[in-house]
């Protein structure tokens, strides 16, 4: 019986390295596929005037088209009117779509086949609303600056979990048939000034932080990479010879395109001479500044621009269309279409895996079937204005299930906290008294008497083209919103079962709420977006297990991130100092560390195995150029197993995390740096293998005198445990 179940449950273990196996992924291929795509690009070329190529690099102007951003159809090769919809969670203006969770929450599951299913789902949608390029997923930010506004479009702040999500989100949007796009490339870390800012960054850093998760976009063969607002050591993302031409396209051999985001195109040669390959939307929007189109005609006849850059262009874009096999029965745009189809599992899942428990005192969660329950907030209901009453999302009124800007969409339906909460309180005949606002006065009558009272808060924060309660994109600070921290002190001040669930786009200044007596519990529920209630619902009772770790630490100071919105330009003088590895390596305790999350059970950690294989040398990668860098770089050199075992009550999932500690040779590196990880859904009793793969990469650092990926020669520290700090498995690989 125990055997079957360990079966069972081993096979459903989500490592990196048994994914890679399960699921035939497009990387090693990609060269092939690229060198086949590029000849059929050729073919059509050749049919091309230069009119058609300046066409098809050049959109059709700003609200021009049925999409945000729209190109010409070129007749005489059957190229339609190519349609790029944001964006990273869904179908923007959709009406039939699903809205997805963010990024961020898709991260904190750790659990690679959701976010690979995410990915397809979000492909899949793309492809019944007859939209070629989905502007996602995000890897910048990357989210070094704890308030910046649109961290939780992306992956969390840790580059090896952001690329592992990046590659599966970008392989699950491709398989349909659609064209990704992996942005905001590069250093684009606040809203403040995006549209004018220098990003300052070293060459190291830039390496081993920024460029990773795009190096895995591009290794999974993303079609497209949209260049960014900001300047980059002084000099703009559309028009920087050194990020788009030297490393994104010689080191990288990225093979797809650079599309401009929108209106960050600034001039009409240094853009098209230094990399960039399509400019969106081809004005400003105002319809005015035009910079290519019949500009860029007339630079290519005036030799300002080459015949041969512009035709590396258009053969770029076509390249990508013809990879993806959009020359084929591509659906036609319609972005009103019903693509829903079951997605809203994927959404329900993610949501609830994503969950990451922080505080559980005494047992309070899960409850059983208590007589009552109090349930207080304004972020416990649907806003009441409407769920999607607010533009883009730009507001923080009722329940929270994104951030605000151009990476929101429409909500087909919004459970919100009461809602799941009083379906389920009905179920078990127990009685839900609800205060839907944040008014402290008068909340006591609420909270007393009831077995627990759940209060829910919220901190929101998004695209600075909208400002919420002043908040310019970027958070102002970390607190959460509308009084949280009192609202949370007057509940517990009358209830003592006090459980706070927080619904927030990043992390948030706890201190308060945890030196506040009567909190039981902090339930991390992220953003949940569409199933937000139901989702929690699974969690506080229990249903599942809760199994989402942090992908942020949270600290128990803002000062103590080490980083902060900058006002002028940014010199990112904290290096590759960023969240824990900054922790780590100044000393500094978080109140919650990167990869921390509770459960309702326990896991113990055992025989931890180390292999290194023939190929795990000291020395540079200098095998030659693929998809992604030096095909060495991704090769694996050396594996590491691990037994978990479930020894608690109740069924549960772990995400054993793999931290390596780089031998002395390698200059001034992170204490720690998170190089693997799993996902083993276990019953009690039951263990499970995790297996982490560790590629040339995995153990190399950026040699900034050499310009090479380089594996130093020692005795590497592999760590293996619950959390950056709670190691339960210590070794040392030696190479
Ligand atoms: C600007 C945003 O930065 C980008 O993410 C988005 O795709 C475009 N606007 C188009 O809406």
């Amino acid at each position: 019986m125990m055997l079957h179940a360990f079966t069972l449950l081993a096979a459903a273990a989500v490592a990196r390295a048994e994914t890679a196996d399960k699921v035939p992924r497009a990387a090693p291929s990609g060269t092939a596929a690229w060198a086949a795509a590029h000849s059929s690009a050729a073919a059509a070329l050749a049919k091309m005037s230069q009119q058609d190529k300046v066409n098809i690099v050049t959109g059709i102007g700003w609200d021009k088209g049925p999409c945000v951003g729209n190109t010409a159809a070129i007749s005489s090769i059957n190229y339609p009117q190519l349609c790029l919809q944001d964006g990273p969670l869904g179908i923007r203006f959709g009406t039939g779509i699903t809205a997805f969770t963010p990024g961020i929450q898709a991260a904190s599951t750790w659990d690679i086949d959701l976010i690979r299913q995410r990915g397809e789902y979000l492909g899949a949608e793309a492809k019944g609303t007859g939209v070629h390029v989905l502007l996602g997923p995000v890897a910048g930010a990357l989210g070094k600056i704890p308030h910046g506004g649109r961290n939780w479009e992306g992956f969390g702040v840790d580059p090896y979990l952001a690329g592992i999500a990046m590659a599966e989100t970008i392989e699950g949007i491709q398989s349909a048939g659609v064209q990704a796009c992996a942005k905001h490339y590069i250093v684009n870390e606040q809203e403040l000034n995006r549209e004018t800012l220098s990003s300052n960054v070293d060459d190291r850093s830039m390496h081993e932080l920024y460029l990773w998760p795009f190096a895995d976009a591009v290794h999974s063969n993303v079609a497209s990479v949209m260049c960014s607002y900001n300047k980059i050591n002084g000099s703009w993302a559309c028009e920087n010879d050194h990020t788009q031409n030297g490393l994104l396209k010689k080191e990288l051999g990225f093979q797809g395109y650079v599309v401009s985001d929108w209106n960050a195109q600034h001039t009409t040669n240094g853009a098209a001479n230094n990399g960039m390959d399509m400019t969106m939307p081809g004005s400003d929007y105002n319809g005015r500044n035009v910079l290519w189109g019949p500009q860029l005609n007339s630079a290519v006849n005036s030799n300002q621009v080459s015949k041969t850059r512009l035709d590396d262009m258009a053969k770029r874009i076509l390249a990508a269309w013809y990879l993806l096999g959009q020359n084929a029965g591509y659906p036609a745009i319609n972005i009103g279409a019903n693509v829903q189809g079951n997605h809203k599992e994927n959404v329900r899942a993610v949501a609830r895996d994503g969950i990451v428990l922080l505080k559980n005192d005494g047992a309070v969660l899960p409850l059983k079937k208590p007589s009552k329950i109090a349930l207080v907030g304004s972020a416990a209901v649907v806003n009441p204005q409407g769920m999607n009453s607010c533009v883009d999302k730009g507001c923080n009124t009722g329940a929270l299930g994104m951030g605000w800007g151009s990476g929101s969409v429409n909500y087909p339906y919004f459970v919100a906290p009461y809602d799941a909460l009083k379906t389920r309180a009905q179920a078990d005949g127990t009685t839900l008294s609800l205060q839907s606002s944040d008014s402290t006065s008068g909340v006591s009558g609420v909270a007393s008497g009831a077995d627990v009272a759940i209060v829910v808060i919220t901190a929101d924060s998004g695209e600075g083209y909208i400002t919420v309660d002043g908040n310019v994109g970027d958070r102002q600070n970390l607190d959460p919103w509308h009084n949280g921290n009192q609202l949370v002190q007057a509940v517990a001040a009358a209830n003592k079962n006090t459980i706070v669930v927080v619904h927030s786009t990043g992390p948030i200044v706890l201190e308060t709420i945890l030196a506040t007596a009567g909190v039981k519990a902090v339930v991390w529920a992220g953003l949940p977006s569409q199933e937000n209630g139901n989702a929690l619902v699974d969690i506080l009772y229990g249903l599942t297990s809760p199994s989402g770790k942090l992908v942020y630490s949270i600290a128990k100071r803002a000062e103590d991130y080490g980083t902060a919105v900058i006002k002028g330009d940014d010199t990112f003088k904290e290096g590759l100092f960023v969240d824990y590895r900054h922790f780590d390596n100044a000393k500094i305790e978080p109140r919650y560390e990167f990869g921390f999350g509770l459960s309702y059970t326990n896991f113990t950690y055992t025989a931890l195995k180390i292999t290194p294989t023939a190929a795990a040398t000291a020395g540079p990668a200098t095998g030659a150029t693929i998809p992604g860098g030096p095909a060495d770089l991704w090769e694996t050199i050396a594996t590491v197993t691990a037994v978990i075992t479930n020894s608690g009550a109740v069924t549960g999932a772990e995400v054993p995390q793999l931290y390596l500690t780089l031998p002395s040779a390698a200059p001034s590196t992170p204490p720690k740096q998170l190089r693997g990880f799993a996902k083993l859904k276990l019953e009690p009793g039951a263990s499970g293998t995790a297996t982490f793969n560790l590629r040339r990469r995995d153990l190399s650092y950026w040699d900034t005198g050499r310009q090479q990926w380089v594996v130093p020669a020692g005795a590497f520290g592999v760590a293996v445990g619950a959390s950056s700090r709670d190691v339960r498995l210590t070794g040392s690989l030696e190479i």
